[in-house]
């Protein structure tokens, strides 16, 4: 234990310790007895090895109490935790080397809160001017998603919008080595391919249309690839950041993020764990997700005889790029249309049995 408290000096909060003058001395009465200090003055703090000369309080106990006490899986326990001096003292060592729970503090060429983030926290929304539709599909625009967002995209084109379409499939599209030379003094991945080209770009969009099918119950591998290689655009440090330890990004503004998706089930719940893997990689990237469009069964737009009765379902989605550029938000019924699947689940299993030959 008395090893572990040389690293209590790292934990200080500053805040907390000005004009305190204390000395903690710990007497460990394990198997080996040992004794050593922490003295706090003048804001800093000392390890001491050992006993020190005076102390403020005096702490008599085995090594796991302690540990039990510190990590708050036992109360104090005054049989096992003796204490020589002011014990309310003993309350004030947690707060006293609490570390830095407010965070958000960053160095001055990294981003704890981005724009886009702030204008989602007050409320605002800024009509989005250059959008990034990336496909996941490797079926390119051949496919169910290729359906979806190119209704998707009509909204998106109608608004006066700049899209570029990114097929994922078509990326030099290396695996992340996990090297960490990007976090390095030259923050730049090692890999110069497609894929890194892109993400270096991401900040350049103010939204990005996710457009992919659901594999496997998630993100199909080559987009999680590209999701991987994005820790080139964030910084080392952890910051505190809605109770969760994240990452500051290297640009002051990211792109907000709408999420489009098909899949071949027909109920929604096959979406979850991908909508949330989705909203989470948006936290630590600090994308901002600000709506999504899913559309279950989605091989029936595939079917020439089928797909009219689609009419509605289409059109809800090109209004819904339209809401999202106009007010950032895709209304309950426009998403309601686009998810209700025109047949029963019987119906479904007939006709896809019957009809869809691969
Ligand atoms: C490898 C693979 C895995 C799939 N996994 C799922 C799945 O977990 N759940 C689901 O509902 N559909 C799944 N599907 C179906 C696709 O999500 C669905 O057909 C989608 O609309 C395909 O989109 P695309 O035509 O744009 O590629 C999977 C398809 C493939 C090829």
């Amino acid at each position: 234990m008395k090893d572990v408290l040389k690293v209590w000096p790292l934990l200080l909060n500053k805040k907390e310790i000005k004009d305190v003058k204390e000395t903690y001395c710990f007497n460990f009465t394990d198997s080996k007895e040992e004794s050593c200090a922490l003295e706090i003055n003048n804001g800093i703090c000392q390890f001491i090895d050992g006993k020190p000369k005076e102390f403020t309080i005096k702490v008599t106990t085995e090594t796991k109490e302690w540990i039990a006490y510190l990590s708050k899986q036992k109360e104090f326990d005054e049989g096992k935790i003796i204490i020589e001096g002011d014990d309310k003292k003993l309350e004030k060592f947690q707060r006293y080397f609490s570390g830095q729970p407010e965070g958000h503090q960053t160095t001055n060429d990294s981003y704890a809160l981005t724009e886009n983030e702030k204008e989602i926290l007050e409320g605002r929304w800024t009509r989005p001017k250059k959008v990034l539709i990336l496909n996941g599909s490797p079926r390119k625009d051949k496919g169910a998603t290729a359906i979806i967002y190119s209704q998707f995209k009509q909204g998106l084109d109608e608004s006066n919008c700049e899209v570029d379409v990114v097929h994922v499939a078509d990326l030099e599209n290396k695996t992340c080595k996990g090297c960490f030379t990007c976090w390095g003094k030259t923050k730049t991945c090692v890999h110069k391919d497609d894929t890194n080209e892109l993400i270096l770009k991401f900040h350049t969009y103010d939204l990005l249309i996710l457009a992919t099918p659901v594999y496997a119950d998630g993100l199909p591998g080559a987009l999680k690839n590209v999701f991987d290689r994005t820790i080139t655009i964030l910084d080392p440090e952890f910051l505190n950041k809605d109770d969760h330890c994240r990452h500051p990004t290297r640009y002051p503004r990211m792109p907000h993020l709408v999420l489009l998706s098909t899949i071949g089930f027909t109920e929604m719940d096959n979406f979850h764990p991908m909508v949330e893997h989705v909203q989470k990689i948006c936290k630590n990237m600090h994308l901002t997700y600000v709506g999504e469009v899913l559309h279950p069964t989605a091989w029936m737009l595939s079917i020439p005889s089928i797909r009219p009765l689609y009419k509605n379902t289409l059109e809800a989605i090109k209004q819904a790029g339209i809401e999202i550029i106009q007010n950032g938000k895709i209304p309950k019924e426009i998403q309601k249309q686009i998810e209700t699947p025109i047949f029963t689940r019987g119906q479904i299993l007939a006709i896809y049995n019957s009809a869809v030959e691969f």
